[in-house]
């Protein structure tokens, strides 16, 4: 019976391992011919899928201890485990295939196929032919590009943003269990990295790897990290924690100088799109007739619907003054629409939306652009205003403990002299 059981039950998912833990241990870096250590002493305990982002200044070291745990750089001193086992002595590239490491600008071989790119590392580890196919289709599903349309393509004819997804898709296409990015999406345009960081969270849900993700930008930091390391030069740690304690209570002035002004504002990284509400919103499609499109934007209670393209994408914004100057066609007609949010966007990203778009609302889509839902822009006040409310009873609480600490030492002070 078991042995039926063995031979019906389907393979375990491709991307079945998550996570391991990394431990750095006393890691030190010297490069030859410097006087002083470039990584200095780093000692750092990660989590299983957890992602924790390194930033700080340029220079502090960020990179070189990143590429200590792949070995890309050989530390001078100090020890590296992942999982249970110590890596500091094994075989480099052996290592490195259990790592996915993903750079800026994608670092993409340009002679080669996106397919070749993804299927590069899983073939080196030796899987089947059939296998390394399923797998290079479902990476690039994963990273939300249309395999049909780009497995064939070679990176030159990419946009950066595609770039990237493709670098993210090699990086995970072996399922390692640990993915390391040095600034991946340092060189895209505003708009396209927020999306990238979008679809990192969103993969990030269903993979649960441990990620280390180095960056100079604090919000990206924020958006990101379950748990932020803020360093500062030799990579030393000036604080370890999580967004809301770093934003809440950074440790010293070089931390605090780091959030940088508007800390309250900043929590709007911390809050998802999901975690508002998300309203319905009428709308049409391109297919409709005009009749039935004139005949809901008159009859309905609402002054504008969204209509969809033929994917079901929004499209386009239509008033009912959009209509009165329609003349028979709504090609001219209505505001094309601008910017979109996924439910991994943060407030932030979804506020920026907003007002970009000046009719005071963003359209929320899934994961093929799809429309799910608009959020506007009384949804994000609301929110802001209940962050900032919470952040002012946390100082108040704060202020209380140090009033109430300060009674008790001058109580306790009194008590002593009256003893004396
Ligand atoms: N190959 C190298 N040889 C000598 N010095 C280096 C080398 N790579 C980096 N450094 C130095 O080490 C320090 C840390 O660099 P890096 O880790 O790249 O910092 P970050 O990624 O935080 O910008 C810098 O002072 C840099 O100049
Ligand atoms: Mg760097």
């Amino acid at each position: 019976m078991s042995e039926t059981v063995a031979a019906t039950e389907p393979e375990p998912a491709a991307h079945a391992t998550s996570g391991a833990t990394i431990q750095l241990e006393d890691l030190t870096k010297i490069y030859p011919g410097t006087p002083s250590p470039a990584v200095d002493n780093v000692s750092m305990d990660i989590k299983a899928g957890e992602t924790v982002i390194f930033v700080g200044p340029s220079g502090c070291g960020k990179s070189t201890t990143l590429k200590m745990i792949n070995r890309l750089i050989e530390p001078s001193s100090g020890r590296i485990r992942i999982g249970d086992e110590d890596v500091t002595d094994i075989d480099p590239v052996k290592l490195r295939r259990k790592i996915g490491y993903a750079i800026q600008s994608s670092g993409l071989f340009p002679h080669m196929t996106v397919a070749e790119n993804i299927a590069l590392v899983p073939k080196m580890v030796g899987w089947s032919k059939s296998k390394v196919k399923d797998r290079v289709e479902e990476m690039l599903d994963l990273v939300g590009l249309d395999p049909r349309e780009f497995h064939g393509r070679y990176p030159r004819a990419l946009s950066g943003g595609q770039q990237q997804r493709v670098g993210v898709a090699r990086a995970l296409a072996a399922d390692p269990p640990v993915l390391l990015m040095d600034e991946p999406f340092g060189a895209v345009d505003p708009i396209t990295r927020d999306h990238l960081q979008d679809e990192l969270i969103r993969l990030q849900h269903e993979l649960h790897k441990t990620i280390v993700f180095v960056t100079h930008d604090f919000d990206e930091a924020i958006k990101l990290g379950d748990r932020i390391a803020v360093l500062r030069e030799h990579s030393h740690i000036a604080q370890f924690d999580t967004p809301e304690a770093i934003l809440t209570n950074p440790t010293d002035d070089f931390v605090s100088g780091f959030v940088g002004a508007g800390a309250a504002l900043k929590r709007l990284n911390l809050t998802r799109v999901r975690d508002v509400e998300i309203a319905e919103f009428p709308t049409v499609t391109v297919d409709d007739p005009l009749q039935s499109i004139f005949n809901k934007l008159r009859s309905g209670p609402h002054n504008e619907l969204l209509m969809l393209d033929r994917r079901n994408r929004p499209y386009k914004w239509l008033r009912r003054g959009d209509l009165m100057r329609a003349r028979g066609s709504l090609a001219r007609a209505g505001q094309l629409v601008h910017d979109t949010v996924t439910r991994d966007a943060t407030l932030h990203d979804a506020l920026e939306a907003v007002l970009t778009d000046s009719g005071g609302r963003v359209a929320v889509t899934g994961r093929r652009g799809e429309f799910i839902g608009v959020v506007d822009m009384q949804t994000l006040m609301n929110s802001v205003h209940e962050l900032l409310e919470a952040d002012r009873l946390t100082a108040i609480e704060h202020q209380h403990d140090l009033e109430e600490l300060r009674t008790h030492q001058t109580v306790q002070e009194l008590e002593g002299g009256a003893g004396a």
